[in-house]
């Protein structure tokens, strides 16, 4: 018997020792350990002895059966480990091998202007909101001040939703992110909104019924229009270079009061072309200035309209066109381009991806 089971324990160890891959080994498992196996069949048969033999038989055969399993054990580690060095010999990277490029994208050039813009006033500490683009007629009207029959109300100017019952808009600019901020957000409140903005305007080289603005709103203690040029002459530096110089000339909107379009001098011919007909420039049309968007005082009135105790606070306000600062920062000639989608005038304007 127990030269029989030392055989068993040989023949097993040696199946094991020559299976050379995991499969290899389970087969030979089977053939050793399992059901059928010499060991199992041999402890089957215990029943058959004569009871005194039984206990010392159980004993030889248990000890085989696990020097068997030991060895398997054994096996298995090993194998494991050869395997896992075979895997990763395999996989391993060759860091040195060329790149397969694949043609990227790049921002939009408004897209990225409106990170240079925001980053500007990020730095600053003041924070970047944004508005839903299909508006509440009041707050893109009304809570600005617009009387009732405002001509930009107009369905000629402004995009309504349907049905007109419900008094949605395309918003028409950015600024009813100013009363939505007032009505939600403590003072002081010092913010800037980029966004989409839409007219019914014609699609052609200087209008796009989709377009972009970014608005900026301060209301705190003691505010005034020297606050307000301050920060636009920051603005204007950081855009277009430390030289640049601004200019305010009054206009009127509803929300502001004063009101000012700001204009910037342009950085092209830096007014040289003004009545100098042999050297006209074609970013300021030869007029020295550049039109660039609207600022003022916020009118009390809308304030008022947001609760806000106007013997207390006061606060600046401008919106810009941010397509228009694209082309004449960047020498763009057409709208239309910003509106096509060919990849190759992202790139040319934004520098590529970021
Ligand atoms: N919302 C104005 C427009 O679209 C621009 C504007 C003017 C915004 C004056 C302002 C402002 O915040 O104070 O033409």
């Amino acid at each position: 018997m127990s030269t029989e089971l030392n055989r068993m324990v040989d023949e097993a160890t040696r199946a094991f020792t020559n299976a050379t891959t995991m499969k290899e080994l389970k087969l030979a498992k089977t053939t050793h350990v399992a059901e059928n196996s010499p060991v199992a069949l041999a402890n089957r048969s215990i029943a058959e002895l004569p009871k005194e033999d039984r206990k010392s038989a159980g004993q030889a055969i248990g000890a085989a059966r696990s020097q068997i399993s030991a060895a398997y054990a054994q096996r298995e580690a090993e194998l494991e480990v050869v395997e896992l060095e075979a895997r990763l010999a395999g996989e391993k990277v060759d860091v040195t091998l060329p790149a397969s490029l694949r043609p990227q994208g790049a921002l939009h050039p408004v897209t990225r202007l409106f990170y240079d813009l925001t980053d500007v006033f990020v730095a600053m500490g003041w924070e970047v909101m944004e508005g839903p683009e299909a508006e509440a007629e009041w707050l893109n009207f009304d809570a600005l001040n617009f009387t009732p029959d405002h001509p930009s109300r107009f369905m000629s100017d402004t995009l309504f939703v349907d049905p007109p019952e419900n008094h949605l808009v395309m918003r028409t600019h950015t600024s009813p992110v100013q009363m939505r901020t007032l009505l939600t957000r403590d003072l002081p409140v010092y913010i800037v909104v980029p966004g989409k903005t839409y007219r019914a305007d014609e699609y052609d080289a200087t209008h796009l019924p989709v377009f972009h603005q970014l608005e900026g709103l301060a209301v705190d203690k003691g505010l005034s229009m020297a606050d307000l040029k301050g920060t636009l002459d920051h603005l204007a530096r950081a855009m277009f270079g430390s030289e640049t110089r601004t200019r305010l000339r009054p206009h009127y909107f509803p929300f502001t009061e004063p009101s000012a379009e700001i204009d910037i001098d342009c950085f092209i011919c830096h007014g040289e072309s003004v009545g100098n007909p042999d050297q006209p420039c074609r970013t300021c049309k030869s007029e020295g200035w550049i039109e660039w968007g609207g600022c003022g005082v916020v009118n009390p009135r809308v304030l008022a309209a947001a609760g806000i105790d106007t013997n207390v606070y006061s606060g600046f306000a401008f919106g810009m066109g941010v397509d228009r600062t694209v082309m004449f920062r960047h020498g763009a000639s057409d709208l239309r381009d910003f509106a096509e989608g060919d990849v190759r005038f992202s790139r040319q304007l934004s520098g590529g991806s970021r």
